[in-house]
Formats: C-alpha cells, sequence, structure tokens
C-alpha cells in the first residue's frame, strides 16, 4: 500500500518532489463527462451509486491530473437519515427544518453501515480503482455547517434563524450539534474503516462568525470530532471558508492541514496557524476564468508564499461551474513546474 503519495507527504509536512495540487468540486459541472452522467441520474440519486460515484470521483484525476481523488458525495447525505428530507435545487433545500426541541428530539444519530451503505461501498471500489496512482480523500461537513442548513432550511444569507436559536435558545441548538457531531464522528470513522486516506471537513459557514461566537458555539464541536476520528496516518484537514478573522483559533480547533480561502495572504495564514502545521489553498475560484498567463502568475505568487513544505495547492472554495476545463489543465501544470521541489533529495 502506497503511502508516499506527495499529497499526503504535504499533509505530514514532509519534503516533496512538487507542490500536491486537488480542487474543490474538482468533480461537477465544469467537466462534460460529469454533465453527461448527471443526464441520467438526479444528484442524490448519482450520491448513492457507488459505480457513478465511483466514476466521477475519477474523472478529474484522468482529465486535469490532479494529485488526489475526493469521495464524491455531498456534505448532506448523512444528514437526510437523520431524519431530515433533503431536494436539490441544485441548491439544497430542506423541506423539514429544525426550529423546536420536537423537531430536536425527533432526528437520530445515523448508523453509517445501515444508512448510508453506498458511501463506504464508494470509498472501497475507489481504494481499488485508485490504488498506485492517487490517494482518496474522504469528507464530511462540520457540524455548524450542517446544522446551519438543517436550521435554515437551506442556503442563508444572514443566518437569522440559526443565530436566534444560538442565542435565543442555547440549550437547544447545544443538544442539536450534540446529535449532529456525533453522526459526524460515526460517519468519519466509518469512511476511514472503508479506507478514505485523509479527510477532510467543510465548515463553509463558520467564518461568518465572530472571533467569540466561533470559540464558544463551533470550536468545541469541531475539536471534539477531529480528536474522535485521529487515525494513524490519515490526515485531517481542516477547512473554514471566510477563516481570516479567526485562523488561530481555526488552528486550535485541530487538523494537520488548514485549508484557507483567497480573503488571506497565505503567508500570513501560515505565521497564524503555527508552522507546525500544513496549510491547503488559496486561489480564487474566479482566477481560473483568467487569461492561463495571469493565472500562472497567481499560482507562482501562492507557492513562493506558501513555504517550501506544508503546502496543498487548492482553491480557496470550489470550482465554479462556468469554468474552462483547459485552464484547470493548465493550472494543476503550472502548480507542478512552479512547485517546490528543490528540498527533495541529499
Ligand atoms: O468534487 C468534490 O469536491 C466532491 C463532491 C462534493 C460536492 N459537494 C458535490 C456537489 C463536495 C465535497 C461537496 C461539499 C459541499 N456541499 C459543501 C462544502 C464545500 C463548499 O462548497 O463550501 C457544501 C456547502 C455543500 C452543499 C451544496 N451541495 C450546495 C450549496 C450545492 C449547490 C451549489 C451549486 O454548486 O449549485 C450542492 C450541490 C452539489 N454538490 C453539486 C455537486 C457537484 C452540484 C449538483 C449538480 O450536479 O446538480
Amino acid at each position: 500500500m502506497t503511502t508516499d503519495y506527495r499529497f499526503l507527504k504535504a499533509c505530514r509536512n514532509e519534503p516533496v518532489d512538487t507542490t500536491p495540487v486537488w480542487l474543490m468540486r474538482q468533480a461537477g459541472r465544469y467537466l462534460p463527462e460529469y454533465r453527461a452522467v448527471r443526464e441520467k441520474v438526479d444528484f442524490l440519486g448519482l450520491c448513492k451509486s457507488p459505480e457513478l460515484c465511483t466514476e466521477v470521483s475519477i474523472q478529474p484525476v484522468d482529465i486535469v491530473g490532479v494529485d488526489a481523488a475526493i469521495l464524491f458525495s455531498d456534505i448532506l447525505v448523512p444528514v437526510e437519515p437523520m431524519g431530515m428530507k433533503l431536494d436539490f435545487t441544485p441548491a439544497p433545500v430542506f423541506q423539514n427544518p429544525v426550529r423546536t426541541q420536537a423537531d430536536v428530539d425527533a432526528l437520530r444519530v445515523i448508523d453509517p453501515q445501515a444508512d448510508v451503505p453506498f458511501v463506504m461501498e464508494t470509498v472501497r471500489m475507489l481504494r481499488r480503482e485508485l490504488e498506485g496512482r492517487v490517494p482518496l480523500i474522504g469528507f464530511s461537513g462540520a457540524p455548524f455547517t450542517l446544522v446551519s442548513y438543517m436550521v435554515e432550511g437551506g442556503g442563508s444569507r444572514n443566518f437569522a434563524r440559526l443565530k436566534s436559536m444560538m442565542w435565543g435558545a442555547p440549550a437547544l441548538y447545544r443538544e442539536l450539534m450534540e446529535k449532529v457531531s456525533e453522526t459526524v464522528i460515526r460517519y468519519v470513522k466509518a469512511q476511514t474503516a472503508a479506507g478514505v486516506q485523509a479527510v477532510q471537513i467543510f465548515d463553509t459557514w463558520a467564518g461568518m462568525l465572530s472571533p467569540a461566537d466561533y470559540l464558544n458555539y463551533v470550536l468545541p464541536y469541531t475539536m471534539r470530532v477531529i480528536q474522535a476520528v485521529k487515525a494513524p496516518g490519515v490526515p485531517v484537514i481542516n477547512f473554514v471558508g471566510n477563516s481570516q478573522g479567526i485562523m488561530p483559533l481555526v488552528a486550535q480547533a485541530g487538523g494537520d492541514v488548514i485549508g484557507v480561502d483567497w480573503r488571506i495572504d497565505i503567508a500570513e495564514a501560515r505565521r497564524q496557524v503555527g508552522m507546525d502545521k500544513a496549510v491547503q489553498g488559496n486561489l480564487d475560484p474566479v482566477a481560473l476564468l483568467a487569461p492561463p498567463a495571469e493565472t500562472d502568475r497567481r499560482v507562482r505568487d501562492i507557492i513562493n508564499a506558501a513555504g517550501d513544505t506544508g503546502h496543498v495547492f487548492n482553491l480557496g472554495h470550489g470550482v465554479i461551474p462556468q469554468t474552462p476545463v483547459d485552464h484547470v489543465r493548465a493550472m494543476v501544470e503550472s502548480v507542478h513546474e512552479h512547485g517546490s521541489s528543490h528540498r527533495v533529495g541529499p
């Protein structure tokens, strides 16, 4: 079993032959091959088919040459069997948002083997297909980001219902966070047992809180999840969107790698996170619409700022659907060409 993939080495802060790169939402609508699969099946149907999930997870490895595959699914997949009625339009919508004590009482903590067996089957299929090529990243939403969808009933601009619960009914909020945290822990452990080689925890929305609120209402749960899912040789990536004001707190919550978006200089992120951890990021996804020479310049700036070891190149958020595939391929080549290679060897 190979463990010296450049992606895993960078996560461990070890020297690499060049900087590894993968992209959030690397399997998705910018790829014609993904759209062809989606013509045959709706999004949740795709998420529940191990064969199709395996196919679309491998597409970006073959087509754009990334250094890791990420399990194809969605952060809300394990929330559905908690008792939530989920649709994608394509944005996620819950028909029965969680608002009251009765709503929280009705939620159940999932048993991944029984409730989402297709996810673990996908992991096993992907490991067979990818062995010797690239490692496989598993993932979960962080409790806070999952709870934000459950309470709001979908996306939100100001998270008024969520913050109202947090501040107006804190005991209810904490009960909900406990149930979701337990689900996340079981879900990630099941993925690790099935063979994922790294795990990313997505806390997309936690950056909309003040530092004091992040510390009080989010950090203890993220920290508990990261502690609980720790497994030898399986790095944890802690990604928080809009984290520029809470960087040291995000690092305190845990993770071997801290994922950052483009709103902070990556050198500054590393200083705030501490040089013992690795960082992941942080190209603005919209930069992939720019002429490749402009993207190339930005890639080099990020690589130079990030330091020689402990950098996983990524976007600061997901690839947007109108991105030209050629631009993505050129960007991946640019990372490999300009990547930090000179520290390997005697
Ligand atoms: O390639 C990969 O990164 C793996 C697959 C993946 C998806 N969603 C597929 C997807 C992953 C890791 C996610 C995570 C996810 N899902 C997050 C965290 C990362 C982030 O983007 O901040 C969040 C917040 C969600 C919730 C979600 N799912 C939203 C807001 C949307 C709609 C937005 C959009 O792009 O239209 C989805 C749908 C979704 N998840 C799609 C894909 C490929 C598009 C659905 C389609 O094919 O119609």
